[in-house]
């Protein structure tokens, strides 16, 4: 059986980067779910479909050519590493994940990522939804001010303009929407190690989950 670790929580809470920097560890493979919707998002964006179309905005996420490729993301050949990580987009990558068509549509691709020797797998429903019998399951959390400082840090290093306040108003939407949407909503999954990183570095929640795996 291919070991699964899933990393779930809320925005900026640090799970994209100890989730990658734990598969590195282990030498596992990587599924940031977060960049399925964000690339559905820019997708159903550039092409002007409207948010309330649900046919259509299912159709673009069943017929989502994407490839990842290292750190880089492709849709439909273009590099978009950059682009799907616009607030425009994170924003609207959560309205349309509340819609379970959306959800389903990207079901299959998700479970295609479990590949020997292992995955680690971060987002939002990863332990309670698409990989319930994970080896490892983890909800990272973090303060409302950690989360708002490192999304600054992120996007100011990502050339992007940003602002304290108006992150922190985001973030608190979006939580408020993933936490209360009908369609797997973000929850602990049954049997998640809890893990929250405030005051802790990068480094330091990697090792707690790797110790977590190896005990
Ligand atoms: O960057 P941030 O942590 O806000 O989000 P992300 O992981 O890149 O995901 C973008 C959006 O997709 C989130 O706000 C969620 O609403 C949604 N999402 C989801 O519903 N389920 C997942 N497994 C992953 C992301």
């Amino acid at each position: 059986k291919i070991p699964v670790i899933t990393i779930d929580g809320p925005t900026a809470s640090g799970k994209g980067t100890v989730a990658q920097k734990v598969a590195q560890q282990l030498g596992f493979h990587y599924l940031d779910s977060g960049a399925l919707y964000r690339l559905t998002a820019l997708s159903v964006l550039r092409r002007g479909i409207a948010l309330n179309d649900e046919h259509a905005l299912a159709k673009a996420a069943e017929h989502l050519h994407c490839h990842f490729d290292g750190a880089h993301i492709f849709l439909s050949n273009e590099d978009v590493t950059q682009a799907i990580r616009a607030e425009e987009v994170g924003n609207t990558a959560s309205k349309i994940a509340a819609l379970i068509t959306v959800r389903q549509a990207l079901y299959g691709l998700q479970l295609s990522f479990r590949k020997p020797p292992g995955l680690v797998a971060d987002g939002r429903d990863m332990g309670t939804v698409i990989f319930p019998g994970a080896r490892l399951k983890v909800f990272l959390t973090a303060s409302v001010e950690a989360r708002a400082t490192r999304r600054y840090k992120q996007l100011i290093d990502k050339g992007f303009s940003a602002n304290i306040e108006d992150l922190s108003r985001d973030l608190k939407e979006r939580d408020e929407r993933d936490m209360s949407r009908s369609s797997a909503p973000l929850k602990p999954a049954e049997g998640a190690y809890h893990l929250d990183t405030s005051d802790m570095t990068a480094d330091e929640a990697v090792q707690q989950v790797l110790s977590w795996y190896a005990a």
